[in-house]
């Protein structure tokens, strides 16, 4: 067996191999894509970065009027996909769930932490809609520089953090000879998680 020494919980794996992957020195182990699906049910994928995780979830901060954001309050589940080149023999984790805006006042708190810049490009933004030039971005840096000069920079009402809600977490985990070993783990009624081993 590739990988005998998984928790019987998946969160706890995540976290093991999240770990690994900064001993591993992967460049971002942060970066995963966010798959989403518009009522039409065609998808869509974009790389985001983890803000955080927890037994809650796992958060992502954008816009909610882009379009991901459009798309997720129309039809709210999403999948998440890290692949991390650098530990074990190659590693990726597919997670599918349910997603939930989190609070304002977890918003806020992160918003805070970010640079003055990303604070006023979030408020330039309108994330996902189309750009004339590149001058009509600036000119929107500029006003939100002047607007908001001398005070701290408020969270855009329509920018937030996302919280893809786990039910189903696979690992891949790569092996020579192409005999790669992957363990899926569904959330089960209890709230537990069952694990079982799929075929490469
Ligand atoms: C490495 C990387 C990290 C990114 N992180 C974020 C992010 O955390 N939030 C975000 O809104 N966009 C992020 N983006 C931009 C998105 O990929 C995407 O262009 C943007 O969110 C618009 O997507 P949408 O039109 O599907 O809403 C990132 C792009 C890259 C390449």
């Amino acid at each position: 067996m590739i990988a005998p020494d998984l928790h019987a919980e998946a969160l706890a794996t995540f976290d093991r191999l999240f770990d690994e992957a900064a001993v591993a020195g992967e460049p971002d182990r942060t970066a995963m894509i966010v798959a989403t699906a518009a009522l039409d049910a065609r998808p869509s994928a974009r790389t985001l970065l983890l803000k955080a995780h927890d037994a809650r979830g796992f958060v992502f901060y954008t816009h909610l009027d882009g379009r991901k954001g459009r798309e997720l309050q129309a039809n709210p589940h999403a999948a998440l996909l890290f692949h991390w080149p650098r530990v074990r023999n190659g590693v990726q984790v597919r997670i599918e769930g349910v997603v939930d805006t989190v609070s304002d006042v977890e918003a806020d708190s992160y918003f805070a932490s970010r640079p003055r810049g990303s604070q006023l490009g979030a408020w330039a933004s309108k994330q996902s809609e189309t750009l004339d030039s590149r001058a009509t971005f600036e000119q929107r840096l500029a006003k939100a520089e002047s607007d908001f000069d001398g005070r701290e920079v408020p969270r855009p009402p329509r920018w937030s953090g996302l919280r893809v809600k786990p039910e189903r977490i696979e690992f891949w985990f790569g092996a020579e000879f192409r005999i790669h070993e992957r363990w899926l783990y569904e959330r089960n009624r209890a709230g537990g998680w069952t694990k079982r081993m799929l075929y490469p």
